[in-house]
């Protein structure tokens, strides 16, 4: 499918760049974005050549092969809770994946979506902030869709899963969509249902975990995810909020 006629339907994407190659979809659809680009202002690329992750790590795919775009978003929130939108577009993107291909995934708090346990997409939500007000989200997202093979067992693609290849401009429209439903719930004021979504679907919540960031490591059981979408874990020292960081579970815990 024509990723114009992918997105014939959708409110988003609209307008929309595709380039073959591109440095990073986050930092074009950033500098679009400081340029005055509109609320769904989306860029998608083929590959990128310093593909983003979060942490300052890298976020490589063979051209091609995965889903890569970023969508300037201008929610009127307050920046703290900015971290929502990344939530939200990680459910959108397990919610997608399930409705198009039947595989069922899972919500690795903040952003990440597992399947079989390995990473199947991650989110790169960038704030831009005009003093203290929210000016825009970038709402960057990369899903390995048809990748054949990874240099790492822990990644893993709709095609490592199902054996088959995926028209990645259909996905697109989906999760799209599915961002849009539930970017206007939290809008209007109600993240319950978002949160409800994240709690049923999370790989984190139940799992001891360690997390990791601002240079320091935090150990303890992750019981919830609180109305900020902060992770909650149950601690030597008692209940502690995290706003962010990286989780790490199952056998990585030593
Ligand atoms: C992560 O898991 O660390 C987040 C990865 C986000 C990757 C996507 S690919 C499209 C967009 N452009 C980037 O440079 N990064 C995001």
């Amino acid at each position: 499918m024509e990723l114009k006629a992918a997105l014939a339907e959708c409110c988003w994407g609209h307008p929309h760049e595709f380039h073959s190659v591109i440095t990073s979809t986050n930092e074009r659809a950033k500098a679009w974005a400081q340029a005055g680009a509109p609320e769904g202002a989306l860029v998608v690329a083929d590959h990128q050549s310093a593909g983003r992750g979060r942490f300052g790590r890298t976020w490589v795919a063979p051209p091609g092969t995965a889903l890569l775009f970023s969508v300037v978003l201008r929610p009127a929130l307050e920046p703290p809770r900015a971290p929502l939108i990344a939530l939200l577009a990680a459910a959108a993107v397990r919610q997608a994946v399930e409705q198009d291909t039947g595989i069922r995934a899972a919500i690795k708090w903040p952003n990440d979506v597992l399947a079989d346990g390995k990473k199947l997409a991650g989110v790169l939500a960038e704030s831009l902030l005009a003093g203290s007000h929210l000016a825009a989200v970038i709402a960057g997202i990369g899903v390995n869709v048809n990748q054949e093979t990874f240099a790492t067992e822990r990644a893993t693609s709709l095609y490592g899963l199902k054996g088959r290849t995926y028209q990645r401009f259909g996905l697109l429209a989906t999760i799209l969509e599915e961002m849009r439903i539930r970017y206007q719930a939290l809008l209007a004021g109600d993240s319950v249902a978002l949160l409800a979504e994240c709690r049923t679907h999370s790989a984190t919540i139940g799992q001891d975990v360690v997390l990791s960031g601002g240079g320091g490591q935090i150990r303890g059981r992750a019981v919830d995810i609180d109305s900020d979408g902060r992770l909650v874990l149950d601690t030597q020292d008692g209940l502690v909020r995290a706003v962010a960081g990286e989780v790490t579970t199952g056998e990585d815990v030593l």
